[in-house]
Order: structure tokens, then C-alpha cells, then sequence
């Protein structure tokens, strides 16, 4: 086994997969699998499946799935060599240096790069703010704004002096490499040649993932000057729409309390801090994405967000609306006085006032039929475009009870039937119901098997689950009864695994499966319950073989036919009427 192999398998060993991925999805047990939101698509209900038994994650919606490595590297957006490394340190497996494929390496190793220089450039700018001359007049502003120092140091908060080569001639001391510098958009490139700091005369705020590395920073102006912020661009680290500022703080506080309070500044994340809210997350004054909500689902079930009460705060609640139904996160929407943003308002008010105000935040939804819809709003026009818009949400909806609940608040509020409701609600799924989503297992055994008990699937969740019956599926011909090409991957794949090294668990064959098709469909049958008891498995082979050699005899005969070979043919024909009770 060469290095890495056996790198992972001792991390495979130490580690349990429900343990790590229900670190970041909530996850519920249903039977010998637990369950939840899948954290990679759009989901109401949960077809992310876990199973604890075979190690493996399947998502039955998007049908990502595989091992802890896998998990981790679609989650975190990592390559297979940092997952490992990432593991190993885990788990505390050691590894030895060198191993993967020389394009993963350069990616790994470009990351792992930027984070260092982000991390030389959050201590650049933590030591300029707390210089004693250079830092003074930041270290004044953000006194004057009520920011503790406790609150200071726990996010690292920090000054870029008013220079063009600040920063730049700080990492050239160190020696870094300018262009990697470039690229993680701290410098920029002079079209006369050499760079420039991208952040002058601003409070800084690093951002952090959820392993408290710097993936990039906020910038603060300290006066009146645009623009008033500069975030760090787009980077191989830095994704800003999935990265929520203040989480890598917050997200033991939101698991505790399962909510989650989201603002959209900085400032006012960590205002809120200051005061004791420990669950607060801010966006990066970016638009609510999906991706966003993903992030924070695994965490608590329902969301509070703090809109402004202007035009803009509404219309930004109204668009978020849809994505939380989407990704099935209970969204309250708090609305803070004219004028106030949540760092002014708990800053005025204090943090009884502001944790008043969330208590009675109200369900968003509710707060999107009030602003669509003012009460004795009678023209039918209107009544039929807010229909329009939000029968598509409504359709979205978990659960028959919750559709009903808020179809009926619906007609309530516009003053029709219900059943108007229920019918625009009806045309609409037939008509997006042809772009079916994430259709199930079971739904595609039972439509691929017609109703009969043994098809392709059928013979691989025998094999999955009663390994040893590999030997006599071997002597049988299952060829004549497999016909979709991953299932014969599989099938040749396991048998191939089986003669080399006898009786194996089932799931090590994932790694041997070269098809992505045939992968998802074994992650689907690993995850499956048996079909049959174990007392079953007798008849069940001998069920298989009956049927195998019926196909055989048939396709005999077929060649007899074809062949005009009326002797043979008359053998065969009588063969198949005894109904053949002998396998071999
Ligand atoms: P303070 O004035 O410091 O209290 O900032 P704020 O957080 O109240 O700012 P505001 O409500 O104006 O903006 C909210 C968030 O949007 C900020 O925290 C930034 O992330 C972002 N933002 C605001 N202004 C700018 C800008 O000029 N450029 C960019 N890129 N982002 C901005
Ligand atoms: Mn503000």
C-alpha cells in the first residue's frame, strides 16, 4: 500500500463520518441512516443521507456523496491533499510529505500560500494599529464607535496606514513573493512596474473561515471618503458569496441558542458582539445568496435578519425571502426604527431593546403579505400579480401543513376562497412537474423493475448486503440478467475485488468504481436496507439462478431460431416448459 493509501485508511478508522459531518449538518437518525438538509443544493426535505455503517454520504437531490475526504472537500471547497492534510491533523494520524498529483499540489500549495500571506498581513495590520503614533488615530475611531478591546483583539482588528507602500514593503522584508501578494489582493501592479497596497488609511477587518484562517479583509474609511468600505476581491480563498463575516465566532453560540441573527455591516456585527450577542453574523454588503443560508443551516433551524426600515431593507427582505423557503430555514425578519442600523440602535438603546425587537420579529412571510398587500387592496389586478409571484414560494414549501397554513393566510389576507389559492397552486406544479427533481431510489427500482422482485438493483442490494453470497453469484450467469452498464461495472468490479482478496467490506469498493454513474448508484444501494431477511437469501439466489438460466435458454433459442436448428430449438423449448428447477 503505497503512503497516502494507508494515510487515509488510518484516518478512515479513526474517524466517524456521522460524527464530523453532524459538526456541520444538523442531522436526524431514520433507521440505520441519519439524515438532514443537504448543505450542497437547495433542499425542503432531507435527501442528504449518512450512513454510519458504511461511512459513506449520499445526497439522493444533487447525488454528491462519498467519504469523510470527499464530505470535507466539497464543504470546504478543498483539494484532496488539503482534506487530507486537513484529517490527518484531525484525527491525529501523521503524514508523511509528498504525495497526490502534481496539479493538486500547486493548488494546495497556492492556497496554503495566500492564507500565510493574509496571516502576514493581519499581523502587519494588528501591529499598525496598535503603533503608537501610526495607530492612533484608528485606535481613537474605534473607541469612539464603542468597540472594546476585548472585541478588538477577538477579531483582530487592524489599521492600514496612509501609505502606498506600506504594507508591500512589510512582505518584501519578509521575503514574499509580491505576485502571490497580488493575487491574494492585498497589492496591486503599477503600470510602471512594482505594487502598491490595495488598503490605505483604513480599519481593517480580517475575515475568517471557519478554521480561523484569513481568507481576506473588510477596510474601513475613517472619515466621510468613498468608498467608505474595500473588501478583498474575489480569490482562491475568498469566495464573498457563501462568506459570512463573524461565523468562525459564532457558530458554537448559534448551534447553542439554534438561531441565528444576521446583519449586514461589519460595524454592526460587531456592535452586537460588543454587547453580548454572541450569535450574529454579518454578510459582506453583498446580496443574500443561497450559499449564505447553506452555510448557516447546519447550524439552527430558523434565522433572524435585521432590515433596515428603508426602501432598500424591504426590497432586500423581499428577495430573501424565496431563497430561505428554498433551503427550508424559518426566516423572522426584525425591522429597526427609521434611521438606526443595528450598531446605532444597540449602541442607543442597549441589548434588551434589540433582543425585545427579535423576539417579536415577525415570520417573513407574514411581513412580505403586509407590504404586497395593503389591507382593503380590492383591485384584482394587484391581487393576481402577487398571486402570480408568490404561488411558485408556496409551492416550494415543506410539508403539506405548512402549504395549507399559509395558502389559507394568503386567500385570508387577499380575500378570496381558499380554494383560489389551492387551484393557481395546482396549475402551476403540473406544469413545472415535468422538470422533476432528485427522483428517489426506490422510485427508480420500482419504475425499472416493473413490479417484478428481481432486477438490476435487486441483485446489487443482495450483494451489498450479503457479501458472501459473491461465490455463487459468480458461478451463475448474472450477466444475463444485469443490463444497465454501471450495475455491470459494479458487478465486474466486485467480483474482480472478490477473487483478489476474498470476503470485503462492501463500501472499500467505491474507490475501485472508475464510472461517476456507477459510484453515485452504489453510494445509493450502500445506503439502502436489505430487501430481503436473511433467511430469504436462499431462495432468493435460487430465485436468481432459475431466472438467469430461463434468459439463457431464451437466448438460445432465439440463436436456434436464427440458425434454422429445429432439433436444437425443440430441446431447448421443452427445457423452458419444465420451468427448470436446476441451476447448474
Ligand atoms: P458604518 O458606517 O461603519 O457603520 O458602516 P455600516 O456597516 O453601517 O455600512 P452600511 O450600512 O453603509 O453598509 C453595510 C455593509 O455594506 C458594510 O459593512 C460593507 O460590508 C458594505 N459596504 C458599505 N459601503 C460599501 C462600499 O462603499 N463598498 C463596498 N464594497 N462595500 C460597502
Ligand atoms: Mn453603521
Amino acid at each position: 500500500m503505497n503512503p497516502f493509501q494507508s494515510v487515509k485508511e488510518e484516518v478512515r478508522r479513526a474517524a466517524d463520518i456521522v460524527d464530523l459531518i453532524g459538526q456541520y449538518v444538523k442531522l436526524r437518525k431514520v433507521g440505520r441512516n441519519h439524515v438532514g438538509l443537504c448543505p450542497f443544493h437547495a433542499e425542503k426535505a432531507p435527501s442528504f443521507t449518512v450512513s454510519p455503517e458504511r461511512q459513506t454520504f449520499h445526497c439522493f437531490g444533487c447525488k454528491k456523496g462519498g467519504d469523510i475526504f470527499a464530505f470535507w472537500m466539497e464543504y470546504h471547497g478543498a483539494t484532496f491533499p488539503e482534506a487530507l492534510r486537513d484529517l490527518a491533523e484531525r484525527y491525529n494520524v501523521s503524514i508523511p510529505e509528498t504525495f497526490s498529483s502534481d496539479e493538486e499540489r500547486k493548488r494546495a500549495a497556492q492556497r496554503e500560500a495566500l492564507f500565510k500571506i493574509n496571516e502576514s498581513a493581519a499581523l502587519y495590520f494588528e501591529k499598525s494599529l496598535m503603533h503608537s503614533g501610526m495607530g492612533k488615530s484608528a485606535r481613537d475611531y474605534l473607541a469612539g464607535r464603542s468597540i472594546t478591546p476585548e472585541t478588538m483583539a477577538e477579531f483582530r482588528l487592524g489599521y492600514a496606514p496612509d501609505q502606498w507602500e506600506g504594507l508591500t514593503a512589510a512582505l518584501r522584508k519578509r521575503g514574499v513573493e509580491l505576485e502571490k501578494a497580488e493575487l491574494a489582493g492585498l497589492i496591486i501592479r503599477r503600470d510602471t512596474g512594482g505594487y502598491y497596497d490595495r488598503f490605505r488609511g483604513r480599519i481593517v477587518f480580517p475575515i475568517f473561515d471557519l478554521r480561523n484562517r484569513v481568507v481576506g479583509f473588510g477596510g474601513r474609511v475613517l472619515d466621510d471618503s468613498v468608498p467608505k468600505y474595500l473588501n478583498t476581491p474575489e480569490t482562491p480563498i475568498f469566495r464573498k458569496g457563501e462568506t459570512l463575516y463573524g461565523l468562525h465566532a459564532s457558530h458554537k453560540a448559534i448551534r447553542k441558542k439554534q438561531r441565528a441573527v444576521m446583519v449586514e455591516g461589519y460595524m454592526d456585527c460587531l456592535a452586537l458582539r460588543n454587547h453580548g450577542l454572541e450569535e450574529v453574523v454579518a454578510t459582506l454588503g453583498t446580496a443574500l445568496t443561497e450559499r449564505h443560508i447553506r452555510k448557516l443551516k447546519g447550524y439552527a433551524s430558523e434565522v433572524v435578519v435585521v432590515f433596515d426600515s428603508d426602501e432598500a431593507g424591504i426590497g432586500a427582505m423581499l428577495k430573501s425571502l424565496p431563497l430561505f423557503l428554498n433551503e427550508g430555514v424559518s426566516a423572522r425578519a426584525a425591522i429597526l426604527p427609521d434611521g438606526h442600523d443595528p450598531d446605532s440602535f444597540v449602541n442607543t438603546e442597549g441589548l434588551d431593546s434589540f433582543l425585545e425587537l427579535l423576539a417579536h420579529a415577525p415570520l417573513m412571510f407574514d411581513l412580505y403579505l403586509e407590504q404586497r398587500l395593503r389591507p382593503g387592496d380590492s383591485d384584482p389586478e394587484v391581487k393576481i400579480r402577487v398571486l402570480r409571484e408568490i404561488i411558485p414560494i408556496l409551492s416550494q414549501l415543506r410539508g403539506d401543513s405548512q402549504r395549507l397554513m399559509y395558502g389559507h393566510r394568503i386567500a385570508e389576507r387577499m380575500g378570496v376562497r381558499d380554494e383560489v389559492v389551492w387551484s393557481e397552486l395546482r396549475a402551476f406544479r403540473k406544469k413545472s412537474s415535468t422538470a422533476a427533481v432528485g427522483r428517489h431510489l426506490k422510485e427508480r427500482v420500482e419504475t425499472a423493475s416493473g413490479g417484478k422482485r428481481f432486477d438490476d438493483l435487486h441483485l446489487l442490494n443482495l450483494l451489498v448486503h450479503y457479501p458472501e453470497v459473491a461465490p455463487k453469484l459468480m458461478d451463475i450467469e448474472w450477466q444475463m440478467l444485469v443490463s444497465d452498464p454501471s450495475v455491470v461495472e459494479i458487478f465486474g468490479a466486485f467480483f474482480k475485488e472478490y477473487s483478489r482478496r476474498g470476503p470485503f467490506s462492501p463500501q472499500d469498493l467505491l474507490d475501485a468504481l472508475a464510472g461517476e454513474g456507477a459510484r453515485q448508484l452504489y453510494r445509493e444501494v450502500l445506503m439502502e436496507e436489505p430487501h430481503c431477511l436473511p433467511a430469504e437469501v436462499d431462495t432468493a439466489l435460487l430465485e436468481i439462478g432459475q431466472k438467469a438460466l430461463q434468459k439463457k435458454i431464451s437466448a438460445s433459442i432465439k440463436r436456434a431460431r436464427e440458425r434454422g436448428d429445429i432439433e436444437g430449438l425443440n430441446q431447448l423449448l421443452k427445457l423452458k416448459a419444465q420451468g427448470t428447477t436446476t441451476i447448474s
